[in-house]
């Protein structure tokens, strides 16, 4: 860290403003990225980010995201990254360089691992976009252990209070996020960026200030100059890079950062083992706050969302080792002001009194009844005296078809209280889009729907169905089209708007409090499940049963019951073609801990950390994350998961609809396939309900299009 100090000091007895340059490592190639930093010193950046790319870049603007999956296409890893810094050193490099990038790679890098690699390949420090500092404390203990420096963000919404402590843990410099949103150029600048400055002036204790997000041209550079003691640019030179004919990148941004700069450095001559050093500097800033991670810095973050006092009453954002807030730092102050209206709203009577006035509207209570022929065509394969009762609790029966409108209403309800007036939301099966259009439309609410371009597709009716209701629909074309796209476009959207919007997510997924928020409002399937099943049979059933996509209607289902040891949970994911083709959405059978969405969780991804492509008939299920309290509950055993692959949700899908006359939705046919197994390892006095989560109106296309290929593997050929 003492590198970028002394950069700024040195800039600052030049009287002139730092510039720090962005590049997407490996991008265009990885080949001619060292050299490309080298061209970025020779034509005046004095520090340099360099991002480690990442395939879920949800602060990033379409040009970053863009050099992202290009720089992943070409192969680049972490180690890779490393490399691009070790050469670019040995080529004479001399700007202290960042890593500046998303937690999930460095995560499965390992972060010890990392501090030592990094430090070795003359890396000076780490800028995480999604790491904000109360995720942070053992990432920077690491940091200072290995002198590295732990840059912190501040965002035009940071509110002063985290404002007072983020500038106190800033051991070289601040990074102030000039806008809302995400990155890119946009050729103005933001007309509140003087009195932006001056707040983290107030707390900055001389600690310099580099302004980053929409800065293109020297005009702009001059402009943020006069304010701030360091200027960021990224997009800008990524473009560039875009632009440059072949093999001629290092060049153009070069002759771009002198267009900014006016200034050149010659290109020192390489040290003869091959290492120069970058933290070389002896002069000093003005101010240094030599803060240690001293006894109270992790209860002061830990405190910075709750105001004043701990408030007693405030849910816990964990669950064991998941869950959390792993945001950029733009949302976390509205991540804080949506937990208090949340508990405000949980602990107010009249809030529940609201709730259930909207039962009839949404069809609740919804029915529970045994599935006998269903029973029995199960218990033709049993031994006998095997074969649990299986019984469904209908949430296909609700307004709209599915579990999904017992959280859209809940949440639309806190947005109103929260005063916001328009929402946004993602969906994969469209289902929860179906859902939200609805709830918006009843309260006079403008909706956008964010939607994978490839489940735009699947899911045509749904999307109708939406645009019939008033709301906009928005196809993503990015990534795999699907809705970890979606709820991408959806965070760098609300990002943007937070002071109208709510992002209403569509299961128990995303940062704190949202987990809990979506859990809370589907857990009347439970608690319904309870009541109904004491009613009709006199006791708990043995057994719940739920298919998991992010696991909004399975944590719904069994947290009721998570206190009930003789209440078997059991989650049923997709197992798409097979867990070992890699085809498939099983997270919890088939993925490793890591960060996604901004929830620590279960997340199927790379061994580099990279989130991998996901598969699975059913778009509502085709998703590489999971709620973490359904984490929580793998690792500590309370609930058991299994997985059923696309034909044998096609065989449950068959089943329910010609025993029972009940066409289910292609989701909840996973957790029919799955209960059937369950019961036949069950004795016959034992009662299994299971989930019915929707109703399959929405998949008949899908299931027509499939059956020529999943129908011969289950013997069902319904060609006329
Ligand atoms: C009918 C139905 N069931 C289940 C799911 C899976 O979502 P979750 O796991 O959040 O319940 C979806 C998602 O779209 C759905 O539409």
């Amino acid at each position: 860290m003492e590198g970028i100090k002394h950069t700024f000091a040195q800039a600052k007895k030049e009287n002139r403003t730092p510039l720090v340059a962005y590049v997407t490592a490996g991008y265009p190639s990885i080949a001619a990225s060292a050299d490309i930093l080298v061209g970025l010193e020779a034509g005046g950046a004095d520090i340099i980010e360099l991002g480690l790319p990442f395939t879920d870049p949800i602060a990033d603007g379409p040009t970053i995201q863009a050099a992202n999956t290009i720089s992943l296409a070409n192969g680049t890893t972490t180690k890779s990254c490393l490399k691009i810094v070790r050469d670019a050193r040995s080529k004479g490099l001399q700007a202290p360089v960042l890593l500046m990038g998303y937690y999930n790679p460095l995560l499965a890098y390992g972060e010890a691992r990392m501090m030592q690699d990094a430090k070795a390949a003359g890396v000076n420090g780490f800028i995480m976009v999604d790491l904000p500092p109360e995720e942070a404390v053992r990432f920077r203990r690491h940091c200072t252990e290995h002198g590295l420096s732990y840059v912190p963000l501040i965002a035009p919404a940071t509110s002063e209070k985290r404002m007072k402590v983020l500038c106190s843990i800033a051991d070289s410099f601040i990074y102030v996020v000039s806008r809302m949103g995400v990155t890119g150029a946009t050729g103005v600048l933001s007309s509140g960026l003087p009195d932006l400055l001056d707040r983290v002036h107030k707390y900055s204790g001389g600690i310099p200030a580099a302004v980053g997000f929409g800065v293109s041209t020297r005009e702009h550079f001059l402009e943020v100059a006069k304010v701030a003691e360091g200027v960021v640019i990224g997009s800008q030179i990524v473009t560039t890079l875009k632009n440059a004919p072949e093999g001629q990148g290092p060049k153009a941004v070069e002759e771009y950062c002198y267009s900014i700069t006016q200034r050149r450095k010659s290109r020192s001559v390489p040290t003869t083992n091959g290492e120069s050093d970058p933290s070389n500097g002896t002069v000093h800033v003005d101010g240094v706050v030599t803060h240690q991670d001293g006894k109270g810095l992790a209860d002061q973050l830990e405190a910075l969302n709750s105001e004043g006092e701990t408030d007693p009453e405030l849910i816990p954002s964990r669950f064991g080792q998941f869950g959390g807030q792993y945001v950029p730092e733009s949302l976390m102050d509205c991540l804080a002001q949506l937990e208090k209206g949340f508990n405000d709203a949980q602990n107010d009577p009249e809030f529940w009194k609201e709730f259930r006035s909207y039962y009839q509207y949404m069809g609740r209570p919804s029915s529970l009844h045994k599935a006998s022929r269903l029973t029995d065509h199960m218990r033709k394969d049993c031994k006998p005296g095997y074969g649990a009762n299986l019984y469904l609790k209908r949430e296909d029966l609700n307004h709209t078809g599915s579990h999904k409108i017992n959280n859209a209403m809940g949440q639309a309800l806190i947005a109103r209280r929260l005063g916001k007036t328009e929402i946004i939301a993602e969906t994969g099966a469209g289902q929860h889009g179906v859902a939200t259009a609805t709830v918006c439309a009843f309260f006079g609410m403008k909706c956008t729907v964010y939607m994978g371009a490839e489940d735009v597709r699947r899911q045509a009716l749904n999307v109708f169905r939406m645009k019939l209701l008033g709301a906009s629909v928005v196809a993503v074309d990015a990534g795999s089209k699907t809705l970890r796209d979606a709820v991408n476009e959806a965070m760098r959207s609300w990002v943007a708007h937070l002071d109208t919007t709510h992002y209403i997510i569509g299961s128990a997924i995303g940062p704190h409090p949202f987990p809990t928020m979506v859990r809370t409002f589907q857990s009347v399937i439970g608690t319904e499940t309870k009541q109904q099943m004491q009613d009709i049979t006199g006791r708990l059933p043995d057994a719940v049963v739920a298919c998991v996509g992010g696991g909004s209607n399975a944590v719904g289902m069994f947290h009721p019951f998570s206190t009930d040891p003789s209440v078997r949970l059991l989650g049923v994911e997709a197992a798409g073609e097979g867990i070992e083709t890699g085809k498939h959405s099983a997270t919890l059978s088939g993925g490793k801990p890591g960060v996604l969405h901004g929830v620590r969780t279960y997340i199927l991804q790379s061994e580099d950390g990279q989130i991998t492509d996901t598969h699975s008939v059913s778009a509502g299920l085709d998703y590489p994350g999971v709620g973490p309290e359904l984490s929580g509950w793998k690792d500590s055993e309370r609930a058991k998961f299994v997985a059923a692959t696309d034909a044998e949700a096609f065989i449950g899908f068959r089943v329910l609809a010609q025993t029972e006359g009940i066409i289910p939705a292609l989701e909840s046919a996973h957790g029919i396939f799955g209960a059937m197994e369950l019961a036949k390892t069950m004795k016959e006095e034992e009662n299994i309900v299971i989930c019915l989560s929707g109703r399959g109106d929405k998949d008949v296309q899908s299931v027509a299009e499939e059956l020529p290929k999943i129908g011969p593997k289950i013997g069902w050929d319904l060609r006329f």
